[in-house]
C-alpha cells in the first residue's frame, strides 16, 4: 500500500532508541509519505522538530501532554510557543486530559491544556487533543476555544463524535479500531463522514491486530485501514488516499 500518512506518532520514545535511525530511514519504501511526531513536553517537542529537520517527510507538534502537566511553567509555555513558528511545526499537541490516571490533578490539567488552546487559536494552528475518561471537560473547553484540530485515538460515543463534527474537527482512528472487544471505535468508523477521518499509530503504543502487544511502527497503519475500509466497504488503498488528504488538509501541509 501506498499514501499512508501517520497523523500521531511518538517516534522519540526510548522503545525507539535501538533502530529509531533505520526504522525511520525504512518507512517511505512502505509506502509512508507523512508522519506528525508529537511532543509531550519541551524536551520532546524539541526531538520532535529536530527529527522533523532530519527528516522531508516528518512533521512536528509541539506541547504538553496532560501527564506532564506538573511539571509545566510558564517559561515552558514560552519556549513552546516559539516552537511554534518553525517551519515544519504542523500543531499544538499532544495536549488533553487524561483522567484514566491519576498522576496530575485535574485542574491542573484544565489549566495547562487551557493555556494550550489560547496559545493555538493565537497562533490560528490546530490541536491534536488527548482526552481519556474526560469527554465532558474536553468537549466544554473546546467548545468554549472551538481550535481546529483533531481528537486523536478517539475513544468517545458515536453521538460525541456528531458533536465533534459540528465544531469541524477531526477524528483520528488507530489500533483500538481492530481490537476484538472494539465497539464504539467502531460505530465511529461506520458513522463518520470520510473527509473528516484521520488515521494514526500513537506508535510505539497501540500496535493493532494481528501486531497488537508489539512495538507499533506507521506502517502497521494498514492493519488498521483494512479494518476501517471493510467497515464502509471501500478498498484500503482509496481509505488512506482519502485520509491522507485530509491530513495534509487540516495541518496544512503541501
Ligand atoms: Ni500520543
Amino acid at each position: 500500500m501506498k499514501n499512508i500518512f501517520d497523523s500521531h506518532a511518538h517516534y522519540n520514545d526510548e522503545q525507539f532508541d535501538i533502530d529509531r535511525d533505520s526504522l525511520l530511514a525504512s518507512l517511505p519504501e512502505a509506502g509512508i509519505v507523512g508522519i506528525i511526531n508529537c511532543g509531550t513536553d519541551v524536551a520532546s517537542s524539541a526531538a520532535s522538530l529536530e527529527m522533523a529537520e532530519k527528516y522531508p517527510f516528518v512533521y512536528a507538534a509541539c506541547g504538553y501532554h496532560p501527564e506532564s502537566a506538573l511539571e509545566f511553567t510558564d517559561d515552558n509555555l514560552t519556549e513552546i510557543e516559539k516552537m511554534l513558528s518553525h517551519g515544519k511545526c504542523v500543531a499544538v499537541g499532544e495536549i488533553g486530559l487524561e483522567y484514566h490516571y491519576d498522576f496530575v490533578p485535574k485542574d491542573v490539567q484544565i489549566a495547562v491544556f487551557e493555556k494550550h488552546l489560547q496559545l493555538a487559536v493565537k497562533h490560528d494552528m490546530p490541536v491534536i487533543v488527548h482526552d481519556r475518561e474526560a469527554h465532558a471537560d474536553t468537549m466544554a473547553l473546546l467548545k468554549k476555544y472551538k481550535p481546529k484540530g483533531v481528537l486523536h485515538c478517539y475513544s468517545g460515543s458515536a453521538e460525541m463524535a456528531k458533536e465533534v463534527l459540528k465544531l469541524g474537527m477531526y477524528i483520528g482512528l488507530g489500533g483500538a479500531v481492530t481490537f476484538k472487544n472494539a465497539v464504539k471505535p467502531v460505530e465511529v468508523a461506520e458513522m463518520i463522514p470520510l473527509d473528516r477521518l484521520l488515521l494514526e499509530t500513537d506508535c510505539p503504543y497501540m500496535a493493532p491486530v494481528p501486531m497488537r502487544g508489539k512495538r507499533n511502527n506507521s506502517a502497521y497503519i494498514e492493519f488498521v485501514a483494512e479494518k476501517i475500509a471493510s467497515v464502509r466497504g471501500i478498498s484500503a488503498q482509496e481509505l488512506l488516499d482519502i485520509t491522507a488528504d485530509n491530513t495534509r488538509k487540516l495541518f496544512d501541509i503541501k
